[in-house]
């Protein structure tokens, strides 16, 4: 079982997007796979075409109440399972404070996981909120492998920094963390400065960068709407096939 953090301290740049569509590209491609939102703003819950404020069990019950993962999954309309969010989980950082181990709850509840699954899940997909608080910081202790989304403007290059340390100061805390690809997002091939710094991106991360881009798309911004993934909304849209092209390289990954 794989897992993968889609973390960016910015917001905007296509992490709920790029969780959606890369579990349920994954999920067309015969992967079991199983999608965990983070964030208390609960998109990739609605994305997935679950009502975030009709769950029983949602993220809020697995980190503040002691809820196993598995009790807390739910099959999504979307076709594979998701573990909901909402803004019960945005207390936490307050309600957890002080409490030793409030940065490996999440770790410890995937241990958990493994351990109990009957049929193990082939990746499992966490969407993280754009900003390092505890649930993010749970995320990346729970795994190893981060994906980051990134929009190929001038201020992506000014966060480069930011970045860099973020994953330097939680290595203390998860010796393993590094980053597993960084994605091009909402990329517009026509504009000159998109193209630089695409370019720039590409020096620095060299082969951390995946070879896909993921275009700016209409139908990808559309597709939450109907509670859909885009390969379930249009499935020969440029956004739909630009996220089975990362998915295929993502598998290719795999160990
Ligand atoms: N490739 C894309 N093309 C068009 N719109 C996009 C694309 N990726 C994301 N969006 C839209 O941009 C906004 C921010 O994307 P989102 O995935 O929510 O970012 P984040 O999770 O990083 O805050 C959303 O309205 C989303 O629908
Ligand atoms: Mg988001």
């Amino acid at each position: 079982m794989e897992i993968i953090a889609i973390a960016n301290q910015k917001g905007g740049v296509g992490k709920t997007t790029t969780a959606v569509n890369l579990t349920a590209s994954l999920a067309a491609k015969r992967k079991h796979v199983l999608l965990i939102d983070l964030d208390p703003q609960g998109n990739a819950t609605s994305g997935t075409g679950l009502d975030k404020n009709e769950l029983a069990l949602t993220m809020a019950d697995v980190l503040l109440d002691g809820v196993s993962l598995s009790a807390a999954t739910v099959r999504s309309p979307a076709g594979f399972d998701v573990i909901g969010a909402n803004r019960e989980l945005a207390g936490m950082d307050v309600t957890l404070m002080g409490q030793t181990d409030s940065h490996e709850l999440l770790k410890k509840a995937m241990t958990d996981l493994i351990a109990e699954q009957k049929k193990p899940y082939d990746y499992v997909i966490m969407d993280c909120a754009p900003s390092l608080n505890l649930l993010t910081i749970n995320a990346l202790v729970a795994t190893n492998d981060v994906i980051i989304p990134m929009q190929c403007e001038y201020y992506a290059l000014e966060g480069l920094a930011d970045l860099s340390q973020t994953i330097e100061r939680l290595t203390e805390l998860n010796p393993k963390l590094h980053i597993r690809g960084v994605v091009r997002t909402l990329f517009d091939a026509r504009n000159t400065l998109a193209r630089d710094v695409s370019a720039e991106l590409e020096a620095y991360f060299g082969d951390t960068m995946y070879k896909t881009h993921i275009p700016r798309n209409v139908r990808l911004a559309e597709a939450p709407a109907h509670g859909l993934p885009i390969i379930a909304y249009e499935r020969w849209s440029k956004g739909s096939r630009a996220y089975q092209k990362l998915a295929a390289e993502v598998i290719k990954q795999s160990r």
